[in-house]
């Protein structure tokens, strides 16, 4: 459960026609009426998963971990973020070395890292997951021609059994490619978006392989899908931050700035950013997604936050209970001056830095949410992953946008395949 709070009353916000324009969003969402509505695929998703789909999930990422030293995931934007914030999240700061090494390519393009990750490779057992929903996005594409002609030249013939395909059911150049090399293959569904397709195949595969539990985390999402379709607005958590933001944005505050105290949740931000301002900023509209790592950045950006422009808000994003700590000691002799704090854990230190941030902050006119898990592991990941989704739906249609397309991202396409001659440009 995500648990919220916000500096002025939730419940003063709640009014009468926020609660109407909230139940009439619902409505179009459930009942499939609203914007994008053919784009909704992953409503109901954690609670319809077919057990066959999960058993050839977990069937593949067994026989990933059993042939290879690394795992290569190929893909950008939904088809990298969601399993990259997954796995940053659980995996360990310095992980061990005879653990699945899950790296990923194609997320942007850089010579300089392929040449050095092909380098990586070298002496290596390896296994290639290249997802993209259209199959034909030009990163990834390019990324996958190298690794193709790498594991060619590595492997021969036997190659194709260590290439996984994940695209669309019916088209694209990634879907031909699978077919003719006979690679294996996961369906990314026609009716589940880039940027919220985290529970399906997308996410699933690589977050399998490295050998984490996809049924807590798909559990975890299962139980936000039922705790948030409720149209008691008092109670649904997703709801009151859509209609916080919503707020918000209509009292001029147009960027919303996403804090952490955990360094392992900045590829969740990372996401959520995607997330939000692919599916928002539209139209002239929507809500500037942005992120801080705290204490970090209260070191830089914090300055901005405390001063600068007035038209930000800030959203923490909290964890109730550290996995690990350590707690400060007393020191025979004080010289460092911190025998103060001693008996105090840096989970606890941190806590109190966000006490002090958020008074500070608040102070300097920069309204507060923060939103709360419990603890960061598979089955509250997925909770907050589809929390944030839903959220997000509502968010766009509060502001009368279709959350699930993405028209301004073609633009700079067209442009560099013009510059390219692209034939057909
Ligand atoms: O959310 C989205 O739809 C996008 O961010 C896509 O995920 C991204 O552009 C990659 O597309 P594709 O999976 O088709 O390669």
């Amino acid at each position: 459960m995500v648990n919220i709070t916000f500096s002025e009353s939730i419940g003063s916000i709640l009014t009468l026609e926020k609660r109407a324009q909230l139940k009439q969003i619902h409505e179009n969402l459930y009942s499939k009426k609203g914007k994008g509505s053919d784009f909704l695929g992953w409503l109901d998703w954690p609670s319809t998963l077919d057990q066959s789909f999960m058993e050839k999930v977990e069937k593949t990422a067994a026989q990933i971990r059993e042939k290879a030293d690394v795992l290569v995931v190929i893909g950008i934007g939904g088809s990298y973020l969601g399993a990259k914030a997954v796995l940053s999240a659980l995996d360990p700061y310095f992980k061990n070395e005879s653990a699945l090494e899950v790296v990923f390519a194609g997320h942007q393009v850089s010579g300089e890292y392929l040449k050095q990750l092909l380098a990586h490779l070298e002496d290596k057992r390896v296994m290639v997951n290249v997802i993209s929903k259209s199959g034909k996005t030009t990163e990834p594409a390019i990324a996958f021609r190298f690794l193709k002609e790498f594991m060619e030249k590595r492997y021969g013939e036997r190659a194709a059994e260590r290439i996984i395909v994940t695209t669309d059911a019916e088209k694209g150049a990634l879907l031909t490619l699978a077919e003719e090399n006979g690679y294996e293959r996961f369906v990314v569904p026609a009716d589940v978006g880039g940027r919220y397709s985290v529970f399906t195949a997308v996410g699933l595969v690589p977050i399998a392989a490295a050998g984490y539990s996809i049924s807590d985390l798909l559990a975890g999402a299962a139980n936000a899908e039922e705790l948030y379709n409720n149209t008691n607005f008092d109670e649904n958590v997703a709801a009151q931050y859509a209609a916080v933001r919503h707020q918000l944005y209509a009292e001029g505050y147009t960027t919303e700035v996403m804090a952490t105290f955990e360094p392992k949740l900045s590829f969740v931000q990372e996401w959520w950013k995607q997330l939000f301002g692919e599916s928002e900023g539209k139209e002239g509209k929507g809500i500037f997604p942005a992120s801080v790592s705290f204490t970090t950045d209260l070191h830089s950006m914090g300055q901005y936050i405390q001063d600068g422009k007035r038209n930000l808000f800030e959203t923490f994003l909290l964890v109730q209970e550290a996995n690990e700590d350590l707690s400060i000691f007393e020191a025979e002799n004080d010289d460092d001056e911190l025998n103060y704090m001693a008996g105090l854990s840096l989970h606890e230190f941190n806590h109190v830095a966000y006490k002090g941030t958020s008074s500070a902050h608040l102070d300097g006119g920069v309204p507060q949410l923060s939103l709360t898990i419990p603890k960061i592991d598979e089955f509250q990941l997925g909770h907050l992953l589809y929390f944030y989704m839903l959220t997000c739906a509502y968010s766009a249609y509060m502001l009368d946008i279709n959350p699930f397309d993405q028209p301004g991202v073609e633009d700079y396409k067209n442009n560099i395949f013009k510059l390219l001659n692209k034939p057909g440009y």
